[in-house]
């Protein structure tokens, strides 16, 4: 049952189901959160006159608490929702009225080492697979399925960990990395969706081999910072096209990895390359991969001084939604890595810093964070694991809660090294 409650007559314990403005004009870039500071009633008085709260979730209007009758037959429909969601390539997909939950069946630490295997495994695949297309060979697929299939099952069990590694990228295999990433994320992606395994395999395939076509490119094209002429900007487009005739020319590639190959720059209102299509003509999988393509080139520029946060890039990606993507894909995006994205580096209210590694989708507000600056900014030596949800109601809740996301390198924080070192022995818990 909702009620519509203004805001400053807001209380802690009250779940916010709905505000008086959509919720990707707000810091709130999520569907609900039940208040547990002061600080985030503040946050709300600051944006909104009226909201509505969930009294199922949370007190009422008079701070009662409803007793909730569990609906079996509401839970069975519940249940059914994703079939009816499949997405269907070359098909307009109609627009999900909710996102599964689905829950985690392994904790990040548990989950931490086989990431990391997995990964390296990946590495090691696609720097092969690149040095084969450059002399010619054929792209080995059934290897290809069967990486992606180990990938699919990890972001299954506990997503966090293979995202995390992202940040582990190597400046040095600038191409292989972002593959990689863009592989991960895609799935992650995909997992909020409700994509069911196989449909996520096909598309994992699909990210993993989208800048193929990059190999029939001059390096010195693809590396140059900066500027391009014109020849070498239609030097560079021609990756998308090569992608499609590498794939094409490959057995056993899956047809929705020819499409991603050759539409993830495609954009909706025509303006993209290589054949200007219109958002209705380019393939649902090819969108998914279009806007995680940009997230990851954003936020891991080739230049890494270029690199911007991930809270800057989902900005610009909403003010850019109509124009360039699928607009609801572009929100559900960024509902899927919430406000503080695994692997952003925030700063507490303390002081302290840290980087983010787990998040709860309940608790958005509260994730579990590597501390590795003190309230000083001295590094923390070994970085300490803290569940910021642990603090919400204590003594400590003013002191732990997040006061700003920062962009990389503030503080000469290298994220890559904290993982790497904390990683090689084992992450603390
Ligand atoms: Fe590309
Ligand atoms: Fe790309």
């Amino acid at each position: 049952m909702k009620q519509k409650v203004e805001a400053d007559k807001l209380r802690k314990g009250m779940f916010v189901c709905d505000l008086d403005r959509p919720w990707l004009e707000s810091p709130f870039l999520f569907q609900g959160f039940l208040l547990k500071s002061h600080k985030e009633i503040e946050e709300i008085k600051k944006l909104c006159e009226y909201v509505y709260i969930d009294c199922e979730r949370g007190d009422d209007k008079d701070g009662n608490r409803l007793k909730i009758v569990y609906d079996e037959s509401k839970q069975e429909k519940k249940e059914e929702k994703p079939k009816q969601r499949r997405p269907n390539i070359h098909k307009e997909v109609k627009k999900p009225k909710t996102v599964v939950q689905r829950s985690y069946t392994a904790s990040f630490e548990d989950e931490i080492n086989p990431a990391t295997k997995l990964r390296e495994i990946a590495h090691s695949y696609v720097e092969k697979l690149y040095s084969d297309i450059r002399t010619g060979k054929s792209i080995k697929a059934k290897t290809a399925r069967t990486i992606v299939t180990g990938m699919v099952d990890s972001i299954l069990r506990n997503p966090d960990a293979l995202v995390l590694l992202n940040s582990l990228r190597d400046h040095d295999d600038y191409s292989i990395s972002h593959s990689i990433n863009v592989c991960t994320l895609t799935l992650s992606f995909a997992r909020y969706l409700g994509f069911s395994h196989a449909e996520m395999t096909e598309l994992g395939i699909g990210a993993l081999l989208h800048d193929v076509g990059e190999l029939r490119v001059p390096i010195e094209v693809m590396r140059k910072p900066g500027f391009l002429s014109k020849n070498e900007t239609q030097l560079m487009q021609s990756h998308t096209v090569h992608g499609g005739d590498i794939l094409r020319a490959s057995e056993g590639i899956p047809p929705t990895a020819i499409d991603i190959a050759e539409s993830h720059h495609e954009r909706s209102k025509g303006q993209g390359y290589p054949a200007g299509l219109k958002e209705a003509e380019i393939a649902h999988y090819a969108r998914i991969v279009g806007i995680v393509d940009v997230y990851d080139s954003v936020t891991h520029n080739q230049v890494e001084s270029n690199s911007i946060s991930s809270t800057e890039a989902l900005k610009n990606m909403y003010n850019w939604r109509n124009e360039m993507f699928d607009s609801h894909l572009v929100e559900q995006f960024i509902q899927c890595l919430g406000i503080y994205p695994i692997g952003s580096i925030v700063e507490l209210d303390s002081g302290e810093v840290g980087i983010v590694i787990s998040i709860a989708l309940e608790r958005r507000l509260q994730p579990k964070l590597m501390l590795v600056r003190d309230e000083q900014k001295k590094p923390y030596m070994p970085p300490r694991i803290i569940n910021l949800a642990e603090y919400a109601e204590g003594d400590d809740a003013a002191r732990y809660e997040i006061n700003r996301v920062l962009e990389p390198g503030d503080y000469g924080i290298d994220l890559k090294s904290y993982l790497l070192r904390e990683l090689s022995v084992g992450m603390p818990h």
